[in-house]
Protein backbone atom coordinates (compact mmCIF):
# COMPACT_ATOMS: atom_id res chain seq x y z
CA UNK A 1 0.00 0.00 0.00
CA UNK A 2 3.02 2.53 0.71
CA UNK A 3 3.47 3.88 -2.99
CA UNK A 4 -0.33 4.17 -3.19
CA UNK A 5 -0.34 6.67 -0.34
CA UNK A 6 -1.25 10.54 -0.99
CA UNK A 7 -2.02 12.80 1.51
CA UNK A 8 -5.59 13.73 2.13
CA UNK A 9 -5.40 17.54 -0.38
CA UNK A 10 -4.26 15.50 -3.27
CA UNK A 11 -6.80 12.84 -2.19
CA UNK A 12 -9.62 15.23 -2.52
CA UNK A 13 -7.76 17.09 -5.27
CA UNK A 14 -8.09 13.55 -7.34
CA UNK A 15 -11.67 13.33 -6.07
CA UNK A 16 -12.89 16.47 -7.39
CA UNK A 17 -10.62 17.50 -9.98
CA UNK A 18 -9.42 14.60 -12.27
CA UNK A 19 -10.23 15.26 -15.67
CA UNK A 20 -11.47 11.78 -16.41
CA UNK A 21 -13.57 10.82 -13.59
CA UNK A 22 -13.43 13.85 -11.25
CA UNK A 23 -16.51 15.13 -9.70
CA UNK A 24 -16.55 18.36 -11.62
CA UNK A 25 -16.30 16.45 -14.68
CA UNK A 26 -20.13 15.29 -14.18
CA UNK A 27 -22.99 16.68 -15.87
CA UNK A 28 -25.82 17.47 -13.26
CA UNK A 29 -24.36 18.39 -9.70
CA UNK A 30 -26.62 21.19 -9.00
CA UNK A 31 -29.83 21.61 -8.19
CA UNK A 32 -32.60 19.46 -6.80
CA UNK A 33 -32.10 16.94 -9.18
CA UNK A 34 -27.65 16.72 -8.76
CA UNK A 35 -25.73 16.19 -5.63
CA UNK A 36 -26.67 19.96 -3.44
CA UNK A 37 -28.34 22.83 -4.17
CA UNK A 38 -26.81 26.27 -3.19
CA UNK A 39 -28.46 29.80 -2.52
CA UNK A 40 -28.29 31.38 -5.82
CA UNK A 41 -30.32 28.21 -7.03
CA UNK A 42 -33.03 28.57 -4.51
CA UNK A 43 -34.08 32.02 -4.25
CA UNK A 44 -32.99 34.84 -6.93
CA UNK A 45 -33.48 37.20 -4.17
CA UNK A 46 -30.30 35.83 -3.12
CA UNK A 47 -28.22 37.23 -6.11
CA UNK A 48 -30.60 39.93 -5.67
CA UNK A 49 -29.56 41.05 -2.53
CA UNK A 50 -26.08 40.61 -3.34
CA UNK A 51 -25.82 42.61 -6.34
CA UNK A 52 -27.53 45.68 -4.41
CA UNK A 53 -24.48 45.11 -1.94
CA UNK A 54 -21.74 45.50 -4.48
CA UNK A 55 -23.45 48.85 -6.15
CA UNK A 56 -23.65 50.03 -2.23
CA UNK A 57 -20.03 49.36 -2.05
CA UNK A 58 -19.11 50.79 -5.34
CA UNK A 59 -20.90 54.01 -3.72
CA UNK A 60 -19.03 53.68 -0.50
CA UNK A 61 -15.87 54.15 -2.86
CA UNK A 62 -17.28 57.12 -4.49
CA UNK A 63 -18.49 55.27 -7.52
CA UNK A 64 -14.73 55.12 -8.93
CA UNK A 65 -14.98 54.99 -13.14
CA UNK A 66 -13.90 51.63 -13.66
CA UNK A 67 -14.80 48.82 -10.96
CA UNK A 68 -14.18 44.61 -11.36
CA UNK A 69 -16.26 42.10 -9.79
CA UNK A 70 -14.19 38.81 -9.48
CA UNK A 71 -16.74 35.83 -9.13
CA UNK A 72 -15.25 32.96 -6.92
CA UNK A 73 -15.95 29.63 -8.00
CA UNK A 74 -18.99 30.52 -10.68
CA UNK A 75 -20.80 27.26 -10.32
CA UNK A 76 -23.66 26.70 -12.74
CA UNK A 77 -23.44 30.76 -13.87
CA UNK A 78 -27.10 31.78 -11.89
CA UNK A 79 -26.06 34.12 -9.23
CA UNK A 80 -23.72 35.97 -11.91
CA UNK A 81 -26.72 35.93 -14.19
CA UNK A 82 -29.04 36.79 -11.62
CA UNK A 83 -26.64 39.78 -10.76
CA UNK A 84 -26.54 41.38 -13.94
CA UNK A 85 -30.25 41.43 -14.12
CA UNK A 86 -30.13 43.80 -11.14
CA UNK A 87 -26.70 45.90 -11.94
CA UNK A 88 -28.26 46.77 -15.64
CA UNK A 89 -30.90 48.51 -13.29
CA UNK A 90 -28.03 51.00 -12.01
CA UNK A 91 -26.67 52.63 -15.45
CA UNK A 92 -23.99 54.68 -13.80
CA UNK A 93 -22.57 51.33 -11.80
CA UNK A 94 -23.03 49.61 -15.24
CA UNK A 95 -20.73 51.55 -17.02
CA UNK A 96 -17.89 51.09 -15.05
CA UNK A 97 -18.61 47.68 -14.64
CA UNK A 98 -16.01 44.63 -15.68
CA UNK A 99 -16.71 40.80 -14.42
CA UNK A 100 -13.94 38.25 -14.38
CA UNK A 101 -15.03 34.48 -12.99
CA UNK A 102 -12.25 32.35 -11.98
CA UNK A 103 -13.18 28.45 -12.25
CA UNK A 104 -11.34 25.17 -12.62
CA UNK A 105 -13.94 23.22 -14.07
CA UNK A 106 -13.67 22.84 -18.00
CA UNK A 107 -17.22 21.62 -18.01
CA UNK A 108 -19.07 24.49 -16.02
CA UNK A 109 -16.62 27.05 -17.69
CA UNK A 110 -18.84 25.21 -20.91
CA UNK A 111 -22.56 25.75 -19.40
CA UNK A 112 -21.73 29.75 -17.65
CA UNK A 113 -20.73 30.44 -21.10
CA UNK A 114 -23.85 29.33 -22.47
CA UNK A 115 -25.68 30.84 -19.72
CA UNK A 116 -24.24 34.47 -19.83
CA UNK A 117 -23.82 35.83 -23.01
CA UNK A 118 -22.18 39.16 -21.96
CA UNK A 119 -20.00 41.41 -23.14
CA UNK A 120 -18.65 42.11 -20.05
CA UNK A 121 -17.46 38.62 -18.75
CA UNK A 122 -13.91 37.56 -19.27
CA UNK A 123 -13.10 33.98 -17.50
CA UNK A 124 -9.75 33.91 -15.91
CA UNK A 125 -7.59 30.62 -14.73
CA UNK A 126 -5.50 32.34 -12.52
CA UNK A 127 -5.48 35.76 -10.23
CA UNK A 128 -2.39 37.00 -12.14
CA UNK A 129 -4.21 37.55 -14.90
CA UNK A 130 -5.57 40.48 -13.25
CA UNK A 131 -3.56 44.33 -13.53
CA UNK A 132 -6.36 46.71 -12.50
CA UNK A 133 -9.02 47.51 -9.77
CA UNK A 134 -11.20 48.21 -7.55
CA UNK A 135 -11.79 44.75 -6.92
CA UNK A 136 -14.96 43.41 -5.20
CA UNK A 137 -14.26 39.65 -5.02
CA UNK A 138 -17.34 37.49 -4.40
CA UNK A 139 -17.47 33.70 -3.42
CA UNK A 140 -20.28 31.90 -2.64
CA UNK A 141 -19.49 28.33 -1.26
CA UNK A 142 -15.82 28.39 -2.88
CA UNK A 143 -13.73 28.10 0.27
CA UNK A 144 -15.85 25.51 1.35
CA UNK A 145 -14.88 23.15 -1.46
CA UNK A 146 -11.51 23.80 -1.40
CA UNK A 147 -8.70 20.59 -0.32
CA UNK A 148 -7.86 20.55 3.40
CA UNK A 149 -5.47 18.54 5.07
CA UNK A 150 -6.16 16.97 8.25
CA UNK A 151 -3.80 16.77 11.43
CA UNK A 152 -3.77 15.21 14.72
CA UNK A 153 -1.16 16.65 17.36
CA UNK A 154 0.65 13.98 19.13
CA UNK A 155 2.55 15.50 21.87
CA UNK A 156 5.09 17.85 20.76
CA UNK A 157 4.64 16.63 16.87
CA UNK A 158 1.94 16.24 14.49
CA UNK A 159 0.09 13.66 12.18
CA UNK A 160 -1.27 13.97 8.73
CA UNK A 161 -4.33 12.39 7.37
CA UNK A 162 -3.15 10.34 4.10
CA UNK A 163 -5.79 8.16 2.11
CA UNK A 164 -3.92 4.28 0.77
CA UNK A 165 -5.47 3.02 -2.22
CA UNK A 166 -5.49 -1.03 -3.01
CA UNK A 167 -3.67 -2.12 -6.25
CA UNK A 168 -7.05 -1.53 -8.66
CA UNK A 169 -7.95 1.90 -6.62
CA UNK A 170 -11.06 0.23 -5.57
CA UNK A 171 -10.26 0.04 -2.27
CA UNK A 172 -9.49 3.10 0.11
CA UNK A 173 -8.26 3.30 3.94
CA UNK A 174 -7.30 6.53 5.86
CA UNK A 175 -4.54 6.53 8.24
CA UNK A 176 -2.37 8.79 10.02
CA UNK A 177 1.52 9.20 9.99
CA UNK A 178 4.32 11.79 10.53
CA UNK A 179 3.84 15.30 9.24
CA UNK A 180 6.92 16.56 7.19
CA UNK A 181 9.35 19.39 8.28
CA UNK A 182 7.73 22.13 5.82
CA UNK A 183 4.05 20.87 7.00
CA UNK A 184 4.98 20.99 10.95
CA UNK A 185 6.68 24.26 10.38
CA UNK A 186 3.79 26.16 8.16
CA UNK A 187 1.12 24.37 11.07
CA UNK A 188 3.21 26.57 14.09
CA UNK A 189 3.88 29.19 11.82
CA UNK A 190 0.01 29.77 11.26
CA UNK A 191 -0.38 28.89 15.00
CA UNK A 192 -2.83 25.94 14.09
CA UNK A 193 -1.77 23.73 17.08
CA UNK A 194 -3.76 26.69 18.85
CA UNK A 195 -7.25 25.28 17.55
CA UNK A 196 -7.60 21.80 18.90
CA UNK A 197 -6.27 18.35 18.92
CA UNK A 198 -7.44 18.17 15.69
CA UNK A 199 -6.61 20.18 13.17
CA UNK A 200 -8.05 21.16 9.67
CA UNK A 201 -5.42 23.09 7.31
CA UNK A 202 -7.33 24.85 4.47
CA UNK A 203 -3.78 25.17 2.11
CA UNK A 204 -5.07 25.90 -0.80
CA UNK A 205 -7.70 28.51 1.06
CA UNK A 206 -5.03 30.22 2.91
CA UNK A 207 -3.46 30.80 -0.43
CA UNK A 208 -6.23 32.35 -1.76
CA UNK A 209 -6.41 34.44 1.06
CA UNK A 210 -3.16 35.27 0.71
CA UNK A 211 -3.25 36.45 -2.67
CA UNK A 212 -6.85 38.13 -2.69
CA UNK A 213 -5.26 40.20 0.46
CA UNK A 214 -2.56 41.47 -1.99
CA UNK A 215 -4.25 42.44 -4.41
CA UNK A 216 -7.12 44.26 -2.54
CA UNK A 217 -3.68 46.52 -0.86
CA UNK A 218 -2.67 47.07 -4.31
CA UNK A 219 -6.13 47.96 -6.10
CA UNK A 220 -8.48 47.97 -3.44
CA UNK A 221 -12.24 47.03 -2.94
CA UNK A 222 -12.69 43.70 -0.68
CA UNK A 223 -13.92 40.37 -0.16
CA UNK A 224 -17.39 39.00 0.45
CA UNK A 225 -17.75 35.29 1.13
CA UNK A 226 -20.21 33.28 2.26
CA UNK A 227 -19.67 29.79 3.10
CA UNK A 228 -20.93 27.01 5.26
CA UNK A 229 -18.60 26.81 8.62
CA UNK A 230 -18.31 27.79 12.59
CA UNK A 231 -17.24 31.08 13.76
CA UNK A 232 -15.18 29.40 16.95
CA UNK A 233 -11.79 28.58 17.40
CA UNK A 234 -11.41 24.87 18.41
CA UNK A 235 -11.51 22.86 15.25
CA UNK A 236 -12.87 19.04 14.52
CA UNK A 237 -13.48 16.89 11.73
CA UNK A 238 -15.76 18.46 9.23
CA UNK A 239 -15.33 16.70 6.26
CA UNK A 240 -18.20 15.62 4.31
CA UNK A 241 -19.04 13.88 1.35
CA UNK A 242 -22.68 14.48 0.02
CA UNK A 243 -24.20 12.28 -3.16
CA UNK A 244 -28.08 12.89 -3.80
CA UNK A 245 -28.92 15.39 -1.16
CA UNK A 246 -27.34 12.81 1.39
CA UNK A 247 -24.42 12.12 3.26
CA UNK A 248 -21.94 9.63 2.02
CA UNK A 249 -18.57 8.11 2.82
CA UNK A 250 -15.57 9.32 1.36
CA UNK A 251 -13.87 6.77 0.63
CA UNK A 252 -16.59 5.07 -1.65
CA UNK A 253 -17.33 6.06 -5.49
CA UNK A 254 -14.20 8.41 -6.08
CA UNK A 255 -14.95 11.04 -7.87
CA UNK A 256 -18.95 10.52 -7.45
CA UNK A 257 -19.32 12.50 -4.21
CA UNK A 258 -18.70 16.10 -3.45
CA UNK A 259 -16.24 16.98 -0.99
CA UNK A 260 -16.50 19.96 0.88
CA UNK A 261 -15.26 20.60 4.68
CA UNK A 262 -17.01 23.48 6.79
CA UNK A 263 -14.74 26.94 7.10
CA UNK A 264 -13.22 27.92 10.21
CA UNK A 265 -14.15 31.75 10.08
CA UNK A 266 -12.32 32.75 13.01
CA UNK A 267 -9.32 31.35 10.97
CA UNK A 268 -10.03 33.69 8.05
CA UNK A 269 -10.30 36.45 10.16
CA UNK A 270 -7.39 36.21 11.66
CA UNK A 271 -5.32 35.33 8.34
CA UNK A 272 -7.38 38.42 7.10
CA UNK A 273 -6.12 40.79 9.93
CA UNK A 274 -2.92 39.49 9.43
CA UNK A 275 -2.62 40.79 5.68
CA UNK A 276 -3.60 44.00 7.08
CA UNK A 277 -7.63 44.30 5.70
CA UNK A 278 -10.20 45.77 7.79
CA UNK A 279 -12.46 42.64 8.63
CA UNK A 280 -16.55 42.55 9.53
CA UNK A 281 -17.58 40.44 12.53
CA UNK A 282 -19.16 36.98 11.22
CA UNK A 283 -22.82 36.99 10.32
CA UNK A 284 -24.85 34.50 9.53
CA UNK A 285 -26.99 34.42 6.11
CA UNK A 286 -30.12 35.19 7.47
CA UNK A 287 -28.87 38.08 9.76
CA UNK A 288 -26.91 39.69 6.11
CA UNK A 289 -29.90 38.88 4.40
CA UNK A 290 -32.07 40.58 6.19
CA UNK A 291 -30.34 43.68 6.76
CA UNK A 292 -29.98 43.68 3.36
CA UNK A 293 -33.28 43.82 3.02
CA UNK A 294 -34.31 40.46 1.53
CA UNK A 295 -37.91 40.12 3.70
CA UNK A 296 -39.14 44.03 2.47
CA UNK A 297 -38.13 43.09 -1.50
CA UNK A 298 -40.03 39.73 -1.01
CA UNK A 299 -43.12 41.63 0.43
CA UNK A 300 -43.27 43.83 -2.65
CA UNK A 301 -42.71 41.39 -5.20
CA UNK A 302 -45.82 39.29 -3.04
CA UNK A 303 -48.50 42.03 -3.49
CA UNK A 304 -48.58 40.88 -7.16
CA UNK A 305 -48.23 36.95 -7.45
CA UNK A 306 -51.08 34.66 -7.06
CA UNK A 307 -51.34 32.37 -3.78
CA UNK A 308 -49.17 29.80 -5.74
CA UNK A 309 -46.38 32.03 -6.58
CA UNK A 310 -46.23 33.65 -2.75
CA UNK A 311 -46.37 30.29 -1.06
CA UNK A 312 -43.53 29.72 -3.31
CA UNK A 313 -41.32 32.86 -3.02
CA UNK A 314 -41.51 32.19 1.10
CA UNK A 315 -40.90 28.97 1.07
CA UNK A 316 -38.02 29.63 -0.76
CA UNK A 317 -37.42 32.57 1.83
CA UNK A 318 -37.78 30.19 4.55
CA UNK A 319 -35.04 27.66 3.53
CA UNK A 320 -32.36 30.80 3.14
CA UNK A 321 -33.07 32.35 6.29
CA UNK A 322 -33.98 29.60 9.07
CA UNK A 323 -32.05 28.52 11.11
CA UNK A 324 -33.04 24.91 10.90
CA UNK A 325 -32.05 25.28 7.02
CA UNK A 326 -29.10 27.40 5.10
CA UNK A 327 -30.28 30.77 7.56
CA UNK A 328 -27.06 30.05 10.46
CA UNK A 329 -24.86 27.33 8.96
CA UNK A 330 -24.13 29.51 6.68
CA UNK A 331 -21.94 32.26 7.18
CA UNK A 332 -20.76 35.77 5.78
CA UNK A 333 -17.26 37.50 6.18
CA UNK A 334 -16.47 40.85 4.49
CA UNK A 335 -13.01 41.84 4.40
CA UNK A 336 -11.94 45.75 2.88
CA UNK A 337 -8.91 47.47 2.47
CA UNK A 338 -7.44 49.31 5.50
CA UNK A 339 -8.89 53.15 5.01
CA UNK A 340 -12.32 51.84 3.85
CA UNK A 341 -15.30 51.63 6.53
CA UNK A 342 -18.40 49.70 4.57
CA UNK A 343 -20.49 47.73 6.39
CA UNK A 344 -23.70 47.19 5.13
CA UNK A 345 -25.16 43.85 6.12
CA UNK A 346 -22.98 43.20 9.05
C1 LIG B 1 -19.72 24.35 -4.34
S1 LIG B 1 -19.54 25.05 -5.91
C2 LIG B 1 -20.34 26.63 -5.69
C3 LIG B 1 -20.86 27.20 -6.97
C4 LIG B 1 -21.57 28.54 -6.92
N1 LIG B 1 -20.76 29.57 -6.36
C5 LIG B 1 -22.90 28.44 -6.22
O1 LIG B 1 -23.00 28.94 -5.10
O2 LIG B 1 -23.83 27.85 -6.78
C6 LIG B 1 -17.81 25.47 -5.99
C7 LIG B 1 -17.39 26.16 -7.25
O3 LIG B 1 -15.99 26.51 -7.16
C8 LIG B 1 -15.30 25.98 -8.29
N2 LIG B 1 -13.93 25.70 -7.86
C9 LIG B 1 -13.53 24.76 -6.97
N3 LIG B 1 -12.21 24.82 -6.79
C10 LIG B 1 -11.75 25.84 -7.57
C11 LIG B 1 -10.47 26.41 -7.79
N4 LIG B 1 -9.38 25.94 -7.19
N5 LIG B 1 -10.38 27.46 -8.64
C12 LIG B 1 -11.47 27.94 -9.25
N6 LIG B 1 -12.72 27.43 -9.08
C13 LIG B 1 -12.86 26.40 -8.26
C14 LIG B 1 -16.12 24.77 -8.67
O4 LIG B 1 -15.85 24.29 -9.95
C15 LIG B 1 -17.53 25.34 -8.51
O5 LIG B 1 -17.85 26.19 -9.57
Amino acid sequence: MKNNQISLDKFIKKSLYNKENGYYSKKKFFGSRGDFITSPLISHLYSEMLAIWCVAFWEKLNKPKKIRIIELGPGDGTMCFEMINVFKRFDAFYDCLKINLLEISKDLIKKQKLKLRNEKIKWISNLNQIKSGPIIFIGNEFFDSLPIKQLKKNNNSFLEKYASFSKNEKKIKFSFKAAGKKLTKDIIKLKLNDYGDFIEYPIISIKYLEKLSKMINTFGGGLLMIDYGYNIKKMGDTLQAVKNHKFSKLNKDIGKNDISAHVNFYLFSEILKSKKLNVSKVVTQSEFLQKMGIIQRANILANKMSFKEKSNLFYRMKRLLDKKEMGEIFKVLFAQKKNQDFNLGF
